[in-house]
């Protein structure tokens, strides 16, 4: 089996986004294969440190690696949930800048037997922690057509999700829907044959669908802007690059709760909770990769990178 290196997305801006206290200590929350870990060292001074993070065990051994070349950086085994206890463990308090750039690696991508890809055959899994959770053939064997719409549809944006969703049931109830690419075939021939060779693959958004729906990436988005924004010490970043709109919107509401302060109803002449701001957007809009990133790595089209910063403890 052959993997590609991943190519970290919209690196140049992350890194100056995020890396604003050169002796600081960082988290990089999604350590993958560690290409914008090893950015951040380089950018750092000697004294900085950096703690990475994931749920993937493969990209565990990868940080061990990293953490024996490297004394600055440790590595912890853990999901967004977990995100605090980690940082306490490493004895530290609050942080200058937490880092996330959401989504699966190429290597996740590309190993079939991780069932996150319809152009290879491989199981039907999709869990980025392999070692535990439930893997997508349990998932579909209890699901109901109806919540498989709805997965599909919020999650995927597929507008033929009805279809595509009875097509998966009908197959499984046929005991046919046993692998990655049987999803893709049931994928490709639920949708209208003249929209099958229109755009991207037929299967394309209802995979990520299930990707997001296996990993609860939802919820995990929840805990991970709520514990960093806890973590930050103030004038700490906080710099997140999402692929989804529907997680983009997710970060930037949970964001833009802090920035406004206030939760008096619109029709009060004035504020009588007195909750002021405790986070700043350092830019209002997210930033987008350069035409030249886009050429050379696809994957960055959809990549929007949201970049706050912490003003004040949060009430
Ligand atoms: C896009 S890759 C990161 C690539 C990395 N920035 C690089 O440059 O090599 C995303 C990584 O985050 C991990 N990940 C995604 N969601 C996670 C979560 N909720 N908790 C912990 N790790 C997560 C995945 O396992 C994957 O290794």
């Amino acid at each position: 089996m052959v993997t590609r290196a991943h190519i970290s997305v919209l690196a140049a801006p992350y890194i100056e986004a995020l890396c604003t206290d050169k002796k600081g200590r960082y988290i990089d929350a999604t350590f993958g294969r560690g290409g914008h870990t090893k950015l951040m060292l380089e950018t750092l001074s000697e004294q900085a440190q950096v703690l990475g993070l994931d749920r993937d065990p493969q990209a565990i051994e990868a940080g061990e690696a990293l953490a024996k070349a490297d004394a600055r950086f440790s590595i912890a085994y853990t999901d967004f949930a977990g995100i605090e206890d980690a940082v306490h463990h490493q004895g530290w308090g609050s942080v200058a800048g937490i880092g996330f750039d959401l989504g699966v690696s190429s290597p996740q991508l590309d190993q079939a037997e991780r069932g996150f890809s319809f152009m290879q055959d491989g199981p039907l899994d999709m869990r980025m922690d392999c070692d535990s959770g439930q893997p997508l053939s349990a998932k579909l064997a209890k699901v109901s057509e109806s919540e498989l719409v709805s997965v599909i549809r919020e999650y995927g944006g597929e507008r033929f999700a009805g279809r595509i969703a009875k097509a998966i049931l009908d197959k499984l109830n046929q005991g046919e829907m046993n692998t990655t690419k049987d999803l893709e075939n049931a994928c490709f021939h639920a949708t209208p044959k003249k929209m099958r060779h229109q755009g991207a693959h037929p299967a394309t958004r209802t995979f990520q669908a299930l990707r997001i729906w296996v990993n609860d990436e939802m919820n995990q988005i929840d805990e991970a802007v709520k514990a960093s924004m806890k973590l930050l010490q103030v004038g700490g970043r906080l710099a997140i690059i999402s692929f989804h709109s529907g997680e983009d919107r997710r970060i930037r509401d949970l964001i833009e709760k802090q920035v406004h302060g206030c939760v008096c109803p619109r029709e009060f002449p004035m504020c009588v909770c007195g909750f002021k701001p405790t986070m700043k957007w350092v830019q209002k809009k997210p930033i987008r990769a350069s035409e030249e990133e886009i050429d050379a790595n696809p994957r960055s089209r959809s990549a929007m990178l949201r970049v706050a910063e912490k003003l004040a403890e949060l009430c």
